[in-house]
C-alpha cells in the first residue's frame, strides 16, 4: 500500500499547482487509501510564535486551529523533534482530543533545512494501527514536501 502511495506522492509534489493545492491532494489521497487513517493534516509553525497553525487537511474540521508548543501529542512533536506515536489516545495525559471517534494517532515533524517546521498529524478511529512502516512513509512524504516548501 505505502509502496503504490510513494510514486502518487511524488507526481503530486511535481505537478502544475500551488503548494496548498499540493498539500490538500496529498491529505485526501492519504485519507482514501490508507484505511486507518481517519483524518489527515499539515500544522505549521504560525511565524514567529511558539504555536502551530492548521493547514490542509482531509476530514472532519477540528476546533483546533491553533496549538501551542507543548501542548497536546502536536504541541510536543514541535519541540522535540521527534516522531510521536500514540498507540491509545486514552492514555496520554497531554493530548488534545478533536472527535470522540479517535483511538490513536501519529505525527511526524517536517523538517526544512535541518529546521523543525511543522508536521502532519494522522488521526485513526483504529486502536493501536501504526507500525514503523507508517513512520518511514510519512517521514518520505513530509520529505517530498519539504520541497515544495
Ligand atoms: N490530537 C492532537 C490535536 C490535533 S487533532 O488531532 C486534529 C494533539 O493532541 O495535539
Amino acid at each position: 500500500m505505502f509502496k503504490a502511495l510513494r510514486p502518487q506522492i511524488s507526481s503530486i509534489i511535481d505537478s502544475n499547482k500551488t503548494s496548498d493545492a499540493k498539500m490538500q491532494d496529498i491529505c485526501e489521497l492519504l485519507k482514501a487509501n490508507v484505511p486507518h487513517y481517519d483524518w489527515v493534516g499539515f500544522y505549521f509553525k504560525n511565524g514567529d510564535k511558539r504555536e502551530l497553525k492548521l493547514g490542509s487537511y482531509a476530514g472532519v474540521p477540528t476546533d483546533h486551529t491553533i496549538i501551542p508548543f507543548g501542548k497536546g501529542i502536536c504541541g510536543q512533536v514541535a519541540e522535540s523533534n521527534e516522531n510521536f506515536v500514540v498507540p491509545d489516545v486514552q492514555a496520554q495525559d497531554n493530548y488534545i482530543a478533536c472527535s470522540i471517534t479517535v483511538k490513536a494517532e501519529i505525527v511526524v515533524p517536517l523538517f526544512v533545512n535541518g529546521e523543525n517546521i511543522g508536521q502532519i498529524d494522522i488521526d485513526s478511529n483504529t486502536p493501536d494501527p501504526f507500525t514503523e512502516a507508517d513512520e518511514t512513509f510519512l517521514e518520505f512524504v513530509n520529505f517530498e514536501v519539504a520541497k515544495i516548501l
